[in-house]
């Protein structure tokens, strides 16, 4: 899956809201930098991840974070000034226009037009060349979630619907093509092996590729509780539960701490139940390949928990993938 991932020049991976589509998208940018150079974009952010590397927030011009990895915010209003300033190339000008009242009514009310020139800037980035060489090897968008994502996903595709000729018209015919060039481009789904984000993926999924016809990578299932404990050892006058409770007494605990201990190990094993549901579940309704990311305990949320989960990515490549189903 990785491998066939990172061949790609553009990833993007979406999902629903709280996910772990940053966490996700960051490892696979972190991994993929070891061998390629790498692009890591993200959208309308309100905290960069540039906090995992220890560096202040990313802008609208790509900066490195890392060996052979950068990072770039794209935000609408930049991403619809940039266009301004390729059609009209008086800079003056392009401040006029910015600051006129109107430009704001246009830009807010004229659905789409963010997403769209948002969509292109990526696709720019995609073209720039250095040498004759492209400048990015790889391209991966922590993209938005399912809403907005669909929502950028359509602009090119109505704007070419609506407007026939003109400039506009052709910027999005050329990105839907770019979009639906199944070995340029792939999303990958990020997803938790709980109820609504499972739904909400199934559902994603169908509308990506039936509608809007963008080639799937695959999906990350994030999150996933260990199998640390069994009905059976944990079920009423358990043996391991003497055995447990006679350890803590020995240690010099009481039976209250056997009592929250063993209600803890109860919730964890409860989640991990509901977990192995929906990953059947998932495996059921959507195809793989699978890549199933640990809950990570314990980690500062940042760059440690970033590097864990490459960790994790980095042994499926070493690892030969057992089959989806
Ligand atoms: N595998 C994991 N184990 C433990 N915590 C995790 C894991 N993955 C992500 N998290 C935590 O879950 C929270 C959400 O993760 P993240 O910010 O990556 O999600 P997101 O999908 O990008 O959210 P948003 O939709 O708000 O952008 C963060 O606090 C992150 O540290
Ligand atoms: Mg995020």
């Amino acid at each position: 899956m990785l491998r066939e991932l990172l061949a790609r020049r553009l990833v993007i991976v979406t999902g629903k809201g709280g996910v772990g589509k940053s966490t996700i998208a960051t490892a696979l940018a972190l991994l993929a930098s070891r061998q390629k150079r790498t692009l890591l974009v993200e959208l309308e952010a309100q905290r960069s991840i540039a906090r995992f590397f220890g560096k202040p927030p990313a802008g609208y011009e790509a900066a490195e974070v890392a060996p052979n990895l950068s990072l770039i915010n794209i935000t609408g209003p930049e991403a619809i000034r940039d266009y301004l300033q390729l059609i009209v190339p008086v800079g003056l000008l392009v401040e006029k226009i910015t600051a006129h009242p109107l430009y704001r009514y246009f830009t807010e009310a004229a659905p789409g037009i963010k997403e769209l020139l948002t969509f292109g800037k990526i696709w720019k980035l995609e073209d720039e060349k250095h040498r004759h060489r492209p400048l990015y090897d790889l391209i991966v968008v922590d993209g938005f979630p399912t809403g907005q994502a669909l929502n950028m996903f359509r602009s090119p595709i109505e704007v070419c619907e609506t407007l026939k000729v003109g400039p506009i018209a052709s910027k999005a015919r050329h990105l839907v093509d770019l979009m639906r060039d199944a070995e340029k481009t792939a999303f990958l789904l990020a997803t938790l092996p709980e109820e609504m984000p499972v739904a909400e993926s199934i559902e994603l999924y169908r509308t990506l590729t039936r509608d809007i016809r963008i080639a799937y990578a695959g999906i990350a299932v994030n999150a996933i509780l260990p199998k640390r404990f069994r009905r059976e050892n944990l079920g009423r006058g358990g043996e391991i539960q003497r055995a447990v409770g006679e350890a803590f007494r020995e240690i010099g605990a009481g039976d209250s701490h056997v009592v929250h201990a063993y209600r803890a190990a109860h919730e964890e094993m409860r989640w991990r139940l509901t977990h192995e549901h929906y990953l059947k579940r998932l495996a059921s309704e959507l195809p793989g390949p699978f890549l199933h990311l640990p809950f990570v305990f314990k980690s500062d949320g940042g760059g440690e928990l970033v590097e864990r989960i490459a960790a994790v990515m980095a042994g499926e490549i070493a690892v030969p993938l057992r089959a989806a189903r």
